[in-house]
């Protein structure tokens, strides 16, 4: 198929699903009153009844979840329905059953007490507040990768440049999990004080061995905090067995939860070595000025301070709540589903190498190649040109574009993103 060619099979394609989702809308309920039918994740009706929940257009297909994901009705609903409650009364709505009835799911979700979440406004927000908050000085060394995202690279630089800690890489392998647990433990010496590194990178989609690197960590004596920006919301996992001492998530990507949105976990024992440093209203249980003393809050909320947006943090319970409704291993049944069936389509184009690991178990709902002709970017304008929004990477001199799979992505999309791959190939 050349460009033309293919111009036509994606406009066809395009046009079909324009008709379907004009029909659809005007013959369905409202998305989110539809009574749900019962979670299967072998069941096409099944994902397409979750698709109708999206207000996400038909017209491109979105593969950057990795980067922003997309909110369902639900979601955008509540956000919608508590502004309009707090503005008719002008509060805060700001109370402290409200936040622990939102924490109870989150913290169920990612496996650890409500007592140990934190909200923040993103990933970054909770990555400054463990780099700002562990006593590290001069001199101490600090263990991450090169494939980190600027987030969990900028904030450690600031450090170094404040501070003078001593920042050592290792580079990921995509061959062996045992491998980056290996270069992870000829890096540690007597001076080696946290090791940073995420849970999934941001550049190949790679699941690091978080349990194995943490049960090293723990026995040199070393933190270990955990950027989880891509996993929370992905796959199902357990905080207090991976052991990570903090571990900072986004509510706006794989959680689908509303922008600017987000989690912080530290673990109970670590509250007064991760020390507070942003702090005010909500971050106490008490204080006397003329005595000059202070009490901290007794749980993570002492990292949270002063007027917040609520409504967001209510959504971000919605985002929770409908990915509990599907099932959180549904959610990861299907996002490798379509990850996988992209995988092997993608070996099959030749002069694609992709650079997502080979291991199966250490491959995630994201995928990274690069052509061996076209220049990355070219290649993603391309695929622009289609409809198609993918996400390129240049972190760690990668070098390739990314594609991220979730719910509302389906098996027609990743054929025509293999279409738009091979069409590059015959320009
Ligand atoms: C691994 C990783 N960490 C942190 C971030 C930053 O997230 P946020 O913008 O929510 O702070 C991203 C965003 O893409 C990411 O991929």
């Amino acid at each position: 198929m050349n460009r033309k060619q293919f111009i036509h099979s994606v406009a066809g394609t395009l046009a079909t699903t324009a008709l379907v989702s004009t029909l659809d809308s005007s013959t369905r309920e409202e998305p989110s009153h539809t009574p749900w039918p019962p979670a299967d994740p072998a069941d096409e009706h099944f994902w397409r009844f979750v698709r109708d929940q999206f207000p996400l257009t038909r017209d491109r297909a979105y593969f950057n979840t990795g980067g922003l994901g997309a909110s369902p009705y639900v979601v955008i609903e509540a956000v919608k329905a508590k502004i309009d409650e707090l503005e008719e009364i002008s509060e805060t709505g700001h109370t402290e059953q409200l936040w622990r009835e939102l924490k109870t799911p989150i913290a169920h979700l990612l496996g650890c007490d409500v007592e140990e979440i934190a909200f923040m406004r993103n990933a970054t927000e909770g990555i400054n507040v463990v780099c700002n908050g562990l006593p590290l000085k001069k001199g101490d060394e600090i263990i991450t990768s090169t494939h980190e995202h600027v987030a969990n690279v900028v904030p450690w630089l600031a450090l170094l440049q404040r501070e003078g800690v001593v920042i050592e890489l290792f580079e990921p392998s995509t061959q062996s999990a045992q491998e980056n647990i290996d270069r992870i433990e000829k890096l540690i010496t007597r001076r080696t004080r946290l090791i940073s590194i995420p849970h999934i990178t941001t550049t190949t989609g790679q699941l690091l061995p978080i349990k194995e690197i943490s049960q090293l960590a723990r026995s040199k004596n070393i933190w270990l905090f955990v950027d989880g920006a891509q996993s929370a919301g992905m796959l199902p996992f357990n905080l207090h067995d991976l052991g990570c001492d903090a571990y900072a998530a986004c509510g706006h990507k794989w959680l689908l939860g509303p922008k600017e949105t987000g989690v912080l976990y530290v673990r109970k024992e670590m509250f007064d070595v991760v020390r507070a440093k942003f702090v005010g209203a909500y971050s106490d249980h008490g204080y006397d000025l003329a005595k000059g003393t202070l009490a901290f809050h007794p749980t993570a909320q002492r990292y949270e301070y002063g007027t917040v947006n609520v409504p967001l943090r209510v959504g971000l319970g919605a985002a929770v709540g409908f990915l509990q409704r599907i099932g959180i291993e549904n959610v990861w049944k299907r996002d490798k589903a379509l990850s996988n069936y992209l995988y092997n389509a993608l070996q099959q184009i030749p002069d694609i190498k992709i650079l997502s690991p080979a291991n199966d178990a250490e491959r995630t709902a994201m995928i990274t190649f690069q052509h061996a002709k076209i220049p990355f970017l070219e290649l993603q304008q391309h695929l622009n040109s289609f409809k198609l929004r993918t996400r390129s990477v240049s972190e760690g001199g990668v070098d390739g574009l990314r594609i991220s799979t979730h719910i509302y992505n389906n098996f027609e999309e990743i054929d025509r993103l293999i279409e738009g791959v091979k069409s590059a190939v015959l320009q």
